[in-house]
């Protein structure tokens, strides 16, 4: 039997190789429920889930609702601008308040880094980081991940370039992260005032021409701008950024033949990539959504369903 021995899915700096292994396989068997004509299954039958969101989320919120739905299990939606937050109301009164009325377990996003950890520790329900801060969007490393492998068949010795703003990224932090554990290289492009000040601490290849970045690359990840994070001056313009940092055909050219073309959405076309790279059929942007859901459904199973069969 293999099970995830943890209560919370806070981030991936903090997890195993083989916990990342156990939930990559985990999200295989969960796509084949997605791929039925009927795609629901009884196992979270009566359990509880929180999805509350204090940031905007299109992608993962509603593939977190539909995960929830494909595992059968009872799940409410709560919005921080439509909740008693505006009243005052702490995070952690929220979801003790939440968590009388049988809630076992948390999705949460929110602007401050850290703050699932903080509500972790002070709630008995799980929790899984949808996204805190500028710190780590766990699902979406997994998700990442998952696409990855799909494609390429394995995640060892691949050579995955991040680009742009990886200062203000969770996204960027948990790929690191998880990448790294499991056996990629990992090099970020992108300007210098857009890399965190701790960049050596990641153990990762620094290159600021986008063109050598790519070079050998099998994977090539564009990150959003954070605008929305970010204070002003780090970088000229959008027009400036887009022609030294946007990924094109001519910017790529030096990649490998079948590369992998990704980005976490929400995409700023024209920005951080071409509209012709974006759905270009090197493009996986589309497959990294619909792994999100697989991956959702795994994490859902493998905190609250219990234990796998071998
Ligand atoms: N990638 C991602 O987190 O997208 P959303 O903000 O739409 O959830």
């Amino acid at each position: 039997m293999q099970t995830l021995r943890r209560k919370d899915i806070l981030g991936l700096e903090e997890m195993s190789a083989e916990e990342i292994t156990l939930i990559l396989e985990t999200a295989r068997s969960m796509r084949e429920i997605m791929q039925r004509k009927i795609k629901k299954v009884p196992t979270l039958r009566g359990r509880t889930v929180l999805n509350l969101f204090y940031e905007p989320s299109t992608r993962t919120k509603a593939s977190f609702e539909l995960a929830q739905k494909y595992m059968s299990a009872d799940s409410v939606s709560v919005a921080g601008t439509s909740s008693s937050l505006v009243k005052g109301e702490t995070l952690k009164d929220t979801v003790r308040n939440v968590e009388v009325m049988g809630i076992e377990c948390v999705i949460m996003r929110h602007p401050v880094s850290g703050s699932a950890y903080y509500l972790a520790r002070n709630v008995e329900a799980s929790v899984i980081n949808a996204g805190d801060g500028m710190h780590e969007h766990p699902t979406q490393g997994l998700l990442d991940m998952f696409t990855i492998l799909d494609k390429k068949g394995r995640l060892e010795e691949l050579k995955v370039t991040i680009v742009g703003d990886i200062r203000h990224s969770r996204v960027a932090r948990s790929n690191i992260w998880g990448l790294q554990k499991m056996g990629a290289e990992v090099v970020v492009s992108g300007p210098p005032t857009l890399m965190p000040p701790d960049l050596e601490a990641f153990g990762i290849k620094y290159c600021p021409c986008l063109e050598d970045a790519v070079d050998g690359a099998d994977v090539v990840m564009a990150l959003r701008l954070q605008k929305e994070r970010q204070e002003g001056g780090l970088f000229p313009t959008l027009r400036e950024y887009a022609e030294i940092y946007g990924l094109t055909s001519q910017s790529i050219a030096k990649a490998k033949d079948d590369l992998l073309i990704m980005h976490p959405g929400p995409i700023n076309r024209g920005v951080e990539i071409s509209s012709e790279l974006a759905d270009s059929n090197r493009s996986v942007v589309l497959e990294q959504v619909t792994g999100g859901v697989a991956i959702r459904m795994a994490l859902l199973y493998l905190l609250m369903g219990g234990v796998k069969e071998e």
